[in-house]
C-alpha cells in the first residue's frame, strides 16, 4: 500500500514540515494523529473470515498464482551505489526540498507498516484459506515496501524503530467494508501516484533527486495486485457495490482524492524538484485511478468539472487558514480554527453533492497494470 492510507480528508491538521533532525522527530510524526496523515487499521476478523471467493474463483486462483511467482523477491535491494548516489545527489537539494522528501519518506514508510499490520493481524486471527493466504502475501509485501524506505530514512540518520510504531501508535477500527472501499483506493491511487512520478522521470532522469524512484515501477506492481484483491473480494460481495452503498463510495472517493490533494499542495517543492505542478499531477493521478476503479464501482467523481476542481483548490486554501490559526494560537486562533472547520465541511459536502458519472461494472474483473 502507498501513500494514501489516510482516508479522513478536509480540514484538519497539515503535517508540518519543520525539523526533523532525529528518529525520535521522524517517530513523533509517524505516531501524530491529524486528518491527513496515515493511520494504522484494525477491523471485524470473523466477517473477515467469513468471505467466500468461490463466485470468482477462477480469477482469484490465477491471482494467487501471481503472489506465489513473486515476481518482486529479488527487486527491494539496494545496489551497493545506492548510498553513495543518495550523497552525491542530494548535496545539491535545498534544505527546504530535503525536509518535505523527508515527510514524504516518513508518510509513505507509515503508510506501506499500515498495510503490513492491517494484513498480518488479519491473516493471524482467520483460518479461511483463501484469505488468510491473500494475507500473507500482501503483508510479506508491504513488510519489504516499509523496510526499504526505512533504509533510506536511515541514510539521513533517522530510521524508524517500526516495532516501537506498531505498539504505540493509535488503531482507528474500520468495518470490513470500509476497509475495502478504503484500502482498494489506497492500493490503487499509490499505484497511479507512483507510475505516473516514475514515467516523468524517465523522460527526465536529471530530475531523479534520489535512486529510490527507480524502483518505483516494479513497487507500484505490487501496489496494483493488492488492489486487485480487493476488487475482487468486493465484487463477490455484489451488494457493496450498489444501493446506499454507493453513498460510502462516493464519500471514499472524495475523501481519498481531497486528502491527497491537500497533502500534495502542503508540499509543493517535491512535485517541483520532478519537473510536476501538483494541481497537473494530481488530476493526472486521479484520471488513472478513476479509469481503474470503473472494474468495482458504478460510479466515479466528475474531476474534471470545473466547480469540482475549485472545490479542491478551496479545500486547500482553508486548509493553510487553518495552519496559520493553528500557528497564531489564543482565542482568535482558536475562532479562526473553527471558522476554517465550518469552511471545510461545507465546501466538502457541496463537492460530496455534485453530480457523478455512472457506469456498467465489466464482466472481467480484472484489470492490466498499463499506465
Ligand atoms: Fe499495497
Ligand atoms: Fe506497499
Amino acid at each position: 500500500m502507498q501513500a494514501a492510507h489516510s482516508v479522513t480528508a478536509t480540514v484538519g491538521h497539515a503535517p508540518s514540515v519543520e525539523g526533523i533532525h532525529s528518529s525520535d522527530d521522524a517517530a513523533r510524526k509517524a505516531k501524530s494523529e491529524s486528518l491527513l496523515s496515515p493511520r494504522f487499521y484494525t477491523t471485524d476478523f470473523k466477517a473477515m473470515d467469513a468471505i467466500d471467493v468461490s463466485p470468482l474463483r477462477a480469477e482469484w486462483d490465477a491471482m494467487m498464482a501471481e503472489y506465489e511467482g513473486d515476481n518482486n523477491h529479488d527487486h527491494f535491494q539496494r545496489t551497493p551505489e545506492f548510498a553513495a548516489e543518495v550523497a552525491q545527489v542530494f548535496s545539491r537539494v535545498s534544505p527546504e526540498l530535503r525536509e518535505e522528501f523527508l515527510d514524504f519518506l516518513i508518510s509513505s514508510v507509515t503508510s506501506e507498516f499500515s498495510g503490513c499490520i492491517l494484513y498480518n493481524e488479519i491473516q493471524k486471527n482467520i483460518t479461511n484459506p483463501d484469505i488468510k493466504a491473500l494475507m500473507r502475501y500482501m503483508a510479506r509485501d508491504e513488510s519489504r515496501h516499509a523496510g526499504f524506505i526505512n533504509q533510506s530514512l536511515r541514510d539521513f540518520g533517522i530510521g524508524l524503530d517500526l516495532g516501537d510504531l506498531k505498539r504505540t501508535k493509535a488503531y482507528t477500527y474500520f468495518k470490513p467494508k470500509y476497509i475495502f472501499y478504503a484500502t482498494y483506493l489506497s492500493e490503487k491511487i499509490g499505484y497511479a501516484r507512483y507510475i505516473t512520478i516514475f514515467r516523468q522521470l524517465e523522460r527526465h532522469p536529471e530530475k531523479r533527486f534520489h535512486p529510490i524512484f527507480r524502483w518505483f515501477e516494479r513497487w507500484c506492481n505490487d501496489e496494483f495486485r493488492h488492489g486487485e484483491s480487493f476488487a475482487l473480494i468486493m465484487r463477490t460481495q455484489p451488494h457493496l457495490l450498489k444501493g446506499g452503498n454507493l453513498l460510502w463510495i462516493r464519500f471514499f472517493l472524495l475523501a481519498v482524492y481531497a486528502t491527497m490533494y491537500v497533502r500534495d499542495h502542503t508540499r509543493p517543492m517535491l512535485k517541483a524538484a520532478m519537473g510536476l505542478d501538483p494541481t497537473s499531477y494530481d488530476y493526472e493521478v486521479f484520471r488513472i485511478t478513476t479509469e481503474i476503479t470503473k472494474q468495482v464501482f458504478p460510479i466515479s467523481l466528475d474531476t474534471d468539472n470545473p466547480a469540482f476542481r475549485a472545490g479542491l483548490a478551496r479545500l486547500f486554501m482553508i486548509q493553510s487558514k487553518m495552519d496559520a490559526a493553528k500557528q497564531r494560537g489564543g482565542i482568535v486562533g482558536k475562532l479562526q480554527q473553527l471558522s476554517c472547520a465550518v469552511a471545510g465541511a461545507a465546501t466538502f459536502a457541496r463537492l460530496y453533492l455534485m453530480p457523478v458519472h455512472r457506469h456498467e461494472l465489466p464482466v472481467n474483473v480484472r484489470v492490466a497494470p498499463s499506465w
